[in-house]
């Protein structure tokens, strides 16, 4: 049966008690963690936001609050007067270890059913229980702390850049179309039939238009919502911190995120980041790590050897550099014995997945070099190849043929997965890189035309302006990613701020005047009375977190998550809705399953 509070006020918090409130009374509310029956005693552990106590049930002090205590169970909700004591055998694993509090006053402010999950950490729940049941889920003391980490993160975010007189502005979240390359998520307009409001991927040109409103310097943590495949690390609504700021080139916007940067890390974790962050080129990560996104903790860099294999008799590697594509590895450097063929085998199914045709692999011992492929290759260029390689004995070789972009794209996440199945990466490492001068453009084979790398309001780079008509693949722009640990945490880039560049960019994208007009009409129409330069970036704010948490699903960060297929396991959303409603909108929607 449910009590009243009545006159109990808490005074304390569970976690934060320890020996220094030895003697004093406290009254503690909480959900009961566990309860123990010892005959004379019974023992319990209170839960609350900030941790758990030992409370202690004695007939001899309230025969009261001994009876009701053994109807308790786990997750009932109570209210306890009573008294701290140093505890005979101290517990080294709670905080509170030290003490224990014996009740004199017990209220049941609620019962509870037993829970249909374990509220412990690494518990082996699975995934759909633990949302279906969310808030069982997030009273864990994990997920509170995920949850006040994001609090702090957010915390510290807002008072600096308020420091640097950055303003917070909300912009529209019932908006047009953005260009940032997902599907939009519409909302129909029940006043305007037949109109959909697009819910913004990004604040993207709102910001721009703040600067032209002469805001200045402009920042928002915003929900942005993308309709795209879902990974670890993206969910289809998700957070960004959102920056732009007005008379900027790429240095300041680099510097003022770096010092942003180094307070979170420092502030959060104790890190230290060293700045200046170090920087790469787009060319040089792809070149180097076969990805825009290296993560630097580990070496296995990729090696070019097209020029070795170039007149070989393996047709797979000459036919390859001569129909214009490369031949490229890794070398897994001192792990080879770690492989068998089996292993390799594995590794060659992972990579098949990015799009390669296979994985050509030599293996070096102290007596002997195995490879499949090395009876077809002459002497020299085997030479050749681990020369390139940089082979010794111990080490395993993986090569990939194909077109440079799936070469990068299968041996970049191959050093990943390597990596990972050794074990090797330093968890507690943290490898921070600016990737800049990101091509402005990039080819879309499907369509035949070029389109814009980041999105289409990106400026060149300076010197390669000329290019946009005779050359646009060499074009580079004044783009920059902030990645750590191999994951994009952020994004952003100088803005063209002038008419005429706009409009080449335009014609470059293969757009129409008409068609820019048509789909950013309103921005081209601003652009008329005066830009100042200016530029910005995104955080994602939810990967940001899930860095600071060590934590390797966004999920774990987000209250309440959606699922791999955008769905919400706890209120079921998205539903199907009544007829009247569509109705009313004037939609109708096609026969679906139920
Ligand atoms: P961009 O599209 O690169 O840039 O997004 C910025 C950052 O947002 C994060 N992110 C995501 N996080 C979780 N789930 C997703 N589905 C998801 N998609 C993106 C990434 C990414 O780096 N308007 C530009 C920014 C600018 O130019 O200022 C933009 O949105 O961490
Ligand atoms: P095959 O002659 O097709 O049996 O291939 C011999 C070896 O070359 C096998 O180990 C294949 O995995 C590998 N191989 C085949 N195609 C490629 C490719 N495009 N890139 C790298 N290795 C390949």
């Amino acid at each position: 049966m449910a009590e009243s509070m009545g006159k109990l006020r808490r005074t304390h918090m569970c976690g934060e008690l320890n020996i220094d409130n030895e003697k004093e009374e406290v009254i503690l509310m909480g959900w009961v963690q566990k309860r123990r029956n010892l005959g004379s005693l019974v023992f319990a552990d209170l839960r609350d936001t900030t941790g758990i106590v030992q409370i202690v049930f004695d007939n001899d002090i309230s025969e009261e609050a001994f009876k009701k205590a053994e109807k308790i169970r786990s997750e009932y909700v109570l209210a306890v007067k009573g008294e701290v004591y140093k505890r005979q055998s101290i517990n080294k694993d709670l905080p509170t270890g030290e003490i224990e509090v014996f009740v004199s006053e017990l209220k049941i402010l609620d019962e509870a059913e037993t829970p249909p999950i374990y509220i412990k950490d690494n518990d082996d729940v699975s995934e759909t229980m633990k949302l279906k049941y969310r808030y069982l889920d997030l009273r864990k003391p994990s997920m509170q702390k995920s949850l006040k980490m994001r609090h702090k993160a957010g915390k510290i975010i807002r008072e600096y850049l308020d420091n640097n007189n950055f303003v917070d502005v909300e912009t529209p979240m019932l908006a047009k179309p953005t260009p940032e390359g997902a599907r939009d998520y519409l909302v129909p307009s029940r006043v305007n039939k037949g109109k959909f409001y697009a819910l913004p991927q990004s604040p993207q040109l709102m910001k721009q238009l703040l600067m032209v409103s002469g805001m200045d310097r402009y920042y928002q943590i915003v929900r942005c919502f993308r309709d795209e495949d879902l990974r670890a690390n993206r969910q289809p609504e998700f957070t960004q911190v959102d920056i732009e700021m007005s008379f900027v080139d790429i240095e300041d916007v680099i510097s003022i995120n770096e010092k942003l940067i180094y307070k979170i890390f420092k502030e959060l974790k104790g890190v230290e980041v060293e700045l200046p962050i170090k920087r790469m080129e787009y060319s040089e990560a792809m070149d180097r790590f076969g990805s825009d996104k290296p993560d630097l903790r580990f070496g296995f860099e990729l090696k070019n050897v097209s020029d070795v294999v170039e007149d070989s008799e393996f047709k797979v590697f000459s036919g390859t550099v001569k129909n214009g594509g490369s031949v490229r590895g890794i070398n897994v450097k001192g792990y080879g014995e770690e492989f068998s063929r089996k292993k390799i085998s594995k590794l060659e199914k992972f990579v098949k997945t990015y799009g390669a045709k296979g994985l050509a692999w030599i293996k070096i011992t102290e007596n002997e070099i195995s490879s499949p492929i090395a009876k077809f290759l002459s002497e020299k260029e085997l030479n050749g190849i681990i020369d390139r390689m940089e082979g010794k004995a111990g080490d395993l070789l993986l090569f990939v043929a194909d077109k440079t972009s799936v070469v990068y794209d299968s041996l970049g996440h191959l050093r990943v997965e390597v990596a990972k199945q050794l074990d090797i990466i330093d968890k507690d490492k943290y490898e921070f890189v600016w990737i800049t001068n990101f091509p402005l453009f990039e080819y879309d084979e499907e369509n035949e035309r070029y389109v814009a790398k980041h999105h289409p309001f990106t400026h060149p780079v300076d010197e390669d302006i000329e290019l946009l008509e005779t050359a646009p693949e060499k074009v580079r722009a004044k783009a920059y990613d902030i990645v750590i640990n191999g994951d994009e945490i952020g994004g952003g880039s100088i803005r063209i701020n002038n008419s005429k560049l706009q409009e080449r960019m335009f014609k470059a994208l293969g757009f129409t005047m008409e068609e820019a007009w048509n789909k950013f009409g309103f921005l081209l129409e601003a652009f008329k009375y005066g830009v100042p330069p200016h530029g910005g970036i995104a955080y994602g704010f939810d990967r940001l977190v899930m860095l600071l948490t060590d934590n390797d699903n966004i999920r774990d960060v987000i209250a309440f998550p959606k699922t791999q297929s955008a769905t919400c396991l706890m209120t079921e959303a998205p539903t199907t809705v009544s007829d009247e409603q569509l109705k009313e909108l004037s939609i109708e929607t096609l026969e679906v399953e139920k």
